[in-house]
């Protein structure tokens, strides 16, 4: 009987010498389906994505791909997953098809097939252009991309994506989303690194943060965000009298206030009713209001809660 999870990991322990990286970790992903692990550097990703790759032993637990023991049964697994790793590891001397056919033939697809694959990789990665120059010559960009194309040379079922975008520009970047989205309608399945919350929630079914070598945290990109809380109002009035008068017309609506900045945050459950009750108050006490904006949670802010990061300017505030 096949496991519903191709990807299983229990209680996971590593430890470099008195560094202990992995403290238990648990994953499980489904077939067909990608996880995202987020964690800030140093969390323990590559690490995890190392030992699941058959590269790294690890001390304690348990783990198993497509059902294989990764210690006991690491060809199997070899046989059934793609990595890409964070650094490149390609021929710098070989050009790019070079390189793809070289790495299609070691996977024993065909002369004839290793090349149709090839070319199509060179064109979803944008690299026809350059396919026949050596890798040597290569920007850091598009060192990137020939070293994700090699990856996926061999279409295996599981893959392995180490931060697969980190170094692209942007208009690659979407390039790569769009691939993993093809990989994923076609039912692989895919364990994802990455320090682009974006990422995890364009992308990912499931999302697992990790961090002082633990699971700190686990759901979907809307399970998450709904943990941070509420979408918020944040008012900002010209001075600090002003501010007490909002605050005594708003009553307990009022989540928090800024006596510095003369600002004031309300919670909102329904955008439509809250906001106009909220200035209805207002306006009925003749407080006028300097600027205002919607403050909706995103995964950096999940991020930022979770892993006990000083919270950023925030990014994705919408005029109302
Ligand atoms: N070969 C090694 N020897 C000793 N310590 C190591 C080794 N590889 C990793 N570590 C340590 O293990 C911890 C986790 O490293 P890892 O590379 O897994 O982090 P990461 O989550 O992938 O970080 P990043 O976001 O920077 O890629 C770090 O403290 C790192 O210093
Ligand atoms: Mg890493």
């Amino acid at each position: 009987m096949k496991n519903t999870y191709v990807i299983e990991v229990k209680g996971l322990t590593k430890s470099y010498g008195s560094n202990h990286v992995l403290k238990g970790i648990d994953l499980r992903v489904e077939r067909g389906t990608m996880l995202a692990l987020l964690g800030p550097n140093g969390a323990g990703k590559t690490t995890t994505v190392r030992i699941l790759s058959t590269l790294l032993h690890y001390d304690g637990g348990s783990v198993t791909v497509e059902g294989y023991d990764v210690t006991r049964e690491a060809d199997k697994v070899r046989g059934v997953i793609g990595l890409t790793g964070q650094s490149a590891a390609v021929d710098e001397l070989l050009t790019g098809r070079e390189n793809l056919v070289m790495m299609g033939r070691l996977y024993r697809l065909t002369a004839q097939s290793a090349k149709a694959r090839a070319q199509e990789l060179l064109e979803d990665f944008s690299l026809v252009e350059a396919a026949d120059r050596p890798a040597k010559t290569y920007s850091g960009g598009m060192r990137r991309r020939l070293d994700l194309a090699v990856s996926l040379i061999a279409t295996p079922p599981v893959i392995f994506l180490d931060e697969p975008t980190t170094g692209l520009d942007p208009r690659s970047r979407l390039a790569m989303w769009a691939i993993i989205k093809k990989l994923m309608e076609s039912g692989t399945t895919i364990l994802l690194t990455t320090q682009y919350l974006e990422e995890a929630d364009q992308l990912a079914d499931k999302i697992v943060v990790i961090d002082g070598g633990k699971v700190i945290a686990e759901g979907t990109a809307n399970e998450l965000k709904s943990k941070v809380g509420k979408d918020r109002l944040e008012l900002t009035f010209a001075n600090s009298k002003a501010l007490e008068s909002a605050v005594q017309a708003l009553g307990k609506r009022v989540a928090d206030t800024n006596t510095k900045e003369f600002t004031a945050s309300v919670t909102i459950q329904d955008i439509n009713t809250d906001v106009t009750s909220a200035l209805d108050a207002l306006a009925r006490s003749h407080v006028s209001v300097q600027s205002m904006a919607v403050h909706k949670p995103t995964l950096d802010d999940v991020f930022l809660s979770l892993t006990g990061k000083q919270k950023q300017q925030t990014t994705d505030e919408e005029d109302v």
